[in-house]
């Protein structure tokens, strides 16, 4: 039975996809200033030393970022975002505009991968349904690292609290017809993360409910206590060890080893084509300590968002849920009902056989359809 409506769903996500897409790339220059953390810490020179960071990280009982947090600073400066904004058909954009944050590990090629022919695109779903959508690199990451003479300090500055007041940025310019390359006005704006990207959309709902119209957040949860699975399942180094990210990042920033841990993470067993394991690795980008050391706070307070919440999470997600959401009588996506109270529908779906990396896995038609269904129906 599970099955079969698998395979239904597939089918109709499939068929409604349309060859039609008109995608414009961007660079937004966006002013901002959050309060971030300086925290007591060097660049690693080595990998004993990302290794120990790690191991300080995921230790239980203990809070890291607590122990080297030296103050709390206001950043601020114009930073350079690469983004990508697509309408259904030239000219014609939707009427809901859907913001995509990608998570750890990817760039915003993860909401439209390329490989088997964009088979497992979810911009091209959206797309099909009549949505505009915009995607970008998150500050720091793939086409929105600055470049080492601008510099992005891995530590101090790549960190949640920025990423959140550019995404607010971002959003209010959008919002306001006032982004460059964006003439469209829309009716409503969404916010759909994956990930860290979940983590940043939620906390963009809390700081500023105004800003949204839905939200979607996928491979999420509220639960904190897997993030170190997360921490030692990725077999983290410093970029200075893996070809093809050398030459671009400095110290600070960390990326998997190899497949292994980006598998461990994302990849439910047999859920998976292996050449999309594949691709995700050569596309992998880099996460840094500053990002990791705050990582899950924003997401740790009550959210006043009046619109509609769903939350949508693989079954078997490593870092949200230890690889199993289910519990005897609920599942750990519903933990956040309690903290978004005011959302005027909360709804919260787990995909069957599936881990932390929805997008990339087999059953992407099952998720994208729930996403979309949920979208029509409530925004
Ligand atoms: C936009 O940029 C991405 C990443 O560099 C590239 O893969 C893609 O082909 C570009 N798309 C367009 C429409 O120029
Ligand atoms: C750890 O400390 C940081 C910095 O004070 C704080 O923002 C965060 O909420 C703390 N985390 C936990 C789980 O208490
Ligand atoms: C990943 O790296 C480890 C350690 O170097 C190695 O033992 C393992 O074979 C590698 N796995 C893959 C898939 O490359
Ligand atoms: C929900 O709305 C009530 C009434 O407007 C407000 O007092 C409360 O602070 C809101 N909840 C949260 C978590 O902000
Ligand atoms: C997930 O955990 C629950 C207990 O919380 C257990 O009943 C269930 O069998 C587990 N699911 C799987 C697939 O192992
Ligand atoms: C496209 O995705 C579907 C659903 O996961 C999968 O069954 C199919 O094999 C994929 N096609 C290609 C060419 O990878």
């Amino acid at each position: 039975m599970a099955r079969l409506s698998l395979a239904l769903v597939t089918a109709v996500v499939s068929a409604a996809a349309v060859s039609a897409k008109c995608c414009t790339n961007l660079t937004v220059p966006v002013t901002v200033s959050a309060r971030n953390g300086r925290f007591n810490l060097q660049p690693p020179e080595n990998n004993i030393d990302v290794t120990d960071f790690i191991l300080r990280l995921g230790k239980r009982g203990a809070n890291y970022t607590q122990q080297v947090l030296e103050e709390i600073y206001t950043v601020s400066g114009t930073y350079n975002i690469a983004a990508t904004y697509c309408e259904p058909a030239a000219n014609e954009p939707g009427s809901v505009l859907q913001v995509l944050t990608h998570g750890v590990g990817f760039d915003r090629s993860y909401w439209d991968f390329p490989y088997a022919n964009y088979n497992y695109s979810y911009v091209n779903q959206a797309l099909a349904k009549g949505y505009s959508t915009f995607s970008y690199d998150r500050f720091g990451i793939g086409e929105s690292y600055p470049g080492c003479d601008a510099g992005a300090d891995p530590i101090n500055e790549v960190q949640s609290w920025l990423e959140i007041a550019i995404l607010e940025q971002l959003t209010t310019q959008l919002r306001e017809g006032g982004l460059p390359g964006v003439s469209a006005r829309f009716a409503k704006t969404v916010h759909v993360g994956h990930s860290f990207g979940s983590i940043q959309s939620y906390a963009l709902g809390a700081a500023r409910p105004d800003l949204s119209d839905g939200l979607v957040l996928t491979g999420f949860t509220q639960v904190p206590d897997y993030v170190a699975y997360f921490l030692y399942g990725a077999n983290f180094v410093g970029v200075d060890t893996i070809p093809g990210l050398a030459d671009k990042y400095a110290a600070g920033y960390l990326a998997p080893q190899n497949l292994t841990g980006v598998q461990q993470n994302f990849f439910a067993s047999e859920n998976f084509d292996p050449a999309v394991l594949e691709a995700a690795y050569k596309v992998g980008q880099p996460v840094t300590y500053g990002e990791l050391l705050t990582l899950g706070a924003p997401a740790g307070v009550p959210s006043a968002f009046e619109g509609p919440v769903l939350i949508i999470t693989g079954d078997y997600d490593i870092p949200f849920c230890g690889g199993n959401c289910t519990t005897p009588d609920s599942t750990f996506l519903d933990v956040s009902a309690s903290l978004l109270k005011n959302s005027s529908h909360f709804e919260t779906f787990v995909v069957p056989e599936s881990g932390h990396g929805l997008n990339l896995e087999y059953t992407w038609p099952t998720t994208y359809g729930k996403i979309l269904d949920f979208l029509q129906a409530q925004v």
